[in-house]
């Protein structure tokens, strides 16, 4: 089992050019062994690139196109972002999901035509508070992943990796504890393992939701979390350079 810790940074629609340079100026200089990725909005994918390369940061998507390419004005497709050297994307984060309607069938398509143009998929998962509370998590979390995951051959699968974000802890500074992510971490790499034939030990679960530095190395601790999906914190470069650290050395 040689799961990697990955730190990836999820820009939504924030940050400047100035604030670009701002970031790449603190972050810091040494090389984390822990994957470091950031999608920022896709205008400044080229920029960050640019940036970003000498200090070992994987550039990605927060989105794409359900289609391959044609009349969808507005859209970007899987094929576009690897003909930028793109080579991972988000789909399925519950902002899309909320307030863009996206069902677990668009997320499906979604996935397939990324993974077929060779993108890693950083598929989004997580149940809201009223779902909690009436204590059906592992259902709504399980049938999002078996639903947007569905008929995808394993060989694929080997690209996916699943960020575990309970949408009442995304911007809410409210986290989980690192016992109920666990607990859901868990149940998801035993679905996978079981439903999904995917090669479960190898599967990274990065866990997401006001994920910050003062609580990340609890959340690391857990033998099922492999890393976070990161909002505000990811925003500046003193603050998701103490992520990356954390990630590394854990
Ligand atoms: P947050 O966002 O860290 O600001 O809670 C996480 C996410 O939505 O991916």
């Amino acid at each position: 089992m040689a799961r990697k810790n990955h730190m990836i940074g999820n820009w939504k629609m924030n940050q400047s050019q100035a604030d670009i340079k701002n970031f790449m100026e603190t972050f810091p200089t040494e090389k984390f062994s822990c994957e470091t990725w950031i999608a920022p909005q896709f205008v400044h994918i080229p920029m960050l690139q640019d940036l970003g390369a000498a200090k070992g940061i994987n550039v990605g998507a927060q989105n794409c196109a359900a289609n391959e390419k044609g009349a969808f004005t507005g859209e970007t497709s899987p094929a576009t972002l690897k003909d930028l050297g793109v080579n991972f994307t988000l789909i399925g984060h519950s902002e899309r999901r909320a307030i863009y309607g996206e069902t677990d069938s668009l997320i499906n398509t979604k996935t397939k035509l990324a993974l077929s143009q060779g993108l890693t998929v950083v598929f989004c998962c997580g149940e809201t508070l009223e779902e909690r509370e009436a204590n059906n998590t592992k259902d709504v979390v399980g049938s999002q992943i078996l639903n947007g995951l569905k008929d995808i051959d394993a060989n694929d699968l080997k690209n996916v990796i699943i960020a575990y974000e309970p949408v009442w802890a995304i911007g809410t500074g409210k986290t989980a504890s690192p016992e109920q992510a666990e607990d859901v971490h868990g149940f998801i790499r035993s679905l996978a393992s079981e439903k999904l034939n995917f090669a479960a030990d190898d599967l990274v679960i990065l866990y997401g939701g006001s994920v910050k530095p003062a609580n990340v190395e609890e959340l690391l601790n857990q033998a099922n979390i492999d890393g976070g999906l990161v909002g505000g914190a990811s925003l500046t470069g003193e603050s998701f350079g103490a992520l990356c650290k954390a990630a590394s050395s854990n």
